[in-house]
């Protein structure tokens, strides 16, 4: 059965806008501020609204610690007499409890308190393990997301979902936890490698096909200026995209049903990211060669033309990414893609539901049948 609509008519005006912009994600007593300009994350300022608290802990990584760790430190020390710094090692190999352990030893070592908080300095893997660390440590304390990559400004950062992997499955441990504030620093991204920023792009390009047409419009004309780093276009992307994954939160926080239209593209994905092991393909580069397959899989149920297809083909493919799938390490290629997709977190009874696209801007959650998803996956996969 679909999901209720939610396309062609935009959740939100938007236009564009130069420099500093805030909104807020409306859940009701959860509700939070989500920030966006370049300069943010040094300003001591942006973090004065916060709740008061005599200690915080950064959670960074290895790569980001030595790009940004000293600046959000000093714009911190204006608000907490202690400001300690946990450093993780860097990867998406690396999102799992032994890791997660580190932040719990860094809180346990500093004496942490339930009102220290904790700040998420980094990308998505540093975004969801911090954010489980804050759900359970005391069982519960704040947090506030300073996400460092395209990916983590637009997806990961908002909506309070946080994980671990699992070899089995990814983000399959974890909760619903949302920050108090979310830190947009465009200037952050001046830093981020390329092929990180076409993974960002991914989680970019999937808010058009679900959701809103004019915005993957807006991507076609814009996606060399996003390729070129261009303040203004990234600005926009990032907004647009937060907005969007605002909206589908605020109506549906721990997906009951309409927030996973934001999976497009992740059960073909998280496919390839578990089945390649973990970190050798970017989250972002699963998604945009999962859209392309889901997006297929949609034409053939009928859903959208080939026309559309080709349209999404060609934006992913000017975004940078990947068109076709991994080939798995198995003889039955397609038996693996299904065995690793009934793990997906919207499967229910074994049965695999993909996000497909039910017209341009408008998505639906659906069955298909194994035999038309092999053949989806065949096409799909190089090799
Ligand atoms: P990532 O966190 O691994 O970061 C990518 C790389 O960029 C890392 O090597 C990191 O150290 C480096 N980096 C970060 N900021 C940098 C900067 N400014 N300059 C230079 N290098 C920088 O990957 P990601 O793409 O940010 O996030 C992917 C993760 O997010 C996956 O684990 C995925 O499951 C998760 N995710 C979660 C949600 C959610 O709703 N919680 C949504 C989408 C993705
Ligand atoms: N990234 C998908 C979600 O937040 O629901």
């Amino acid at each position: 059965m679909c999901l209720p609509v939610f396309s062609q008519a935009r959740p939100f005006a938007s236009s564009l806008f130069p420099v500093a912009h805030t909104f807020s994600i409306d859940l009701a007593e959860r509700s939070y501020p989500i920030t966006i300009a370049a300069g943010l994350l040094s300003n001591p300022a942006t973090y004065a609204t916060l709740p008061k608290a005599a200690v915080a802990l950064i959670v960074t990584n290895t790569t980001v610690a030595p790009l940004y760790a000293d600046a959000l430190r000093a714009a911190l020390a204006l608000n907490y007499a202690q400001v300690h710094l946990v450093a993780l090692p860097d990867g998406e190999e690396h999102k799992n409890w032994q890791t997660l352990n580190l932040i719990f030893d860094a809180l346990l070592r500093h004496g942490c308190d339930r009102k220290t908080v904790l700040f998420a300095l980094g990308g998505g893997v540093i975004g969801d393990m911090t954010g489980f660390a804050a759900a359970s440590y005391m069982r519960g304390v704040p947090f506030v997301q300073v996400p460092t990559t395209l990916l983590a400004q637009v997806d990961s950062s908002v909506g309070g979902k946080t994980a671990i992997n699992h070899p089995l499955g990814k983000n399959m441990i974890g909760a619903f936890y949302q920050p108090q504030l979310v830190v947009c620093d465009l200037a952050t991204l001046d830093t981020l490698p390329k092929r990180e920023l076409s993974a960002g792009l991914a989680e970019i390009i999937k808010y058009g096909p679900i959701a809103d047409m004019d915005f993957m419009v807006w991507l076609e004309d814009h996606m060399d200026d996003l390729l070129a780093r261009d303040r203004t276009a990234l600005a926009h992307a990032v907004r647009r995209s937060c907005e969007i994954k605002a909206w589908v939160v605020g109506q549906d926080e721990r997906e009951a049903g309409l927030r996973a239209i934001l999976n497009f593209g992740h059960t073909f994905g998280h496919a390839i990211e578990a089945g390649m092991g973990y970190g050798a393909w970017l989250h972002g580069e699963g998604v945009g060669a999962g859209m392309v397959m889901a997006a297929e899989l949609s034409c053939r149920m009928g859903l959208v033309d080939d026309a559309f297809v080709a349209r999404l083909k060609v934006l992913v493919q000017r975004a940078g990414l990947p068109l076709r799938g991994a080939v798995l390490d198995a003889a039955d290629n397609a038996g693996r893609y299904l065995e690793l997709m009934r793990v997906d977190k919207k499967a229910e009874a074994g049965e695999i539901r993909f996000v497909l696209i039910d017209g341009p801007g408008r998505a639906c959650v659906r069955a298909a049948p194994d035999a038309l998803v092999r053949e989806v996956i065949d096409a799909c996969c190089a090799g």
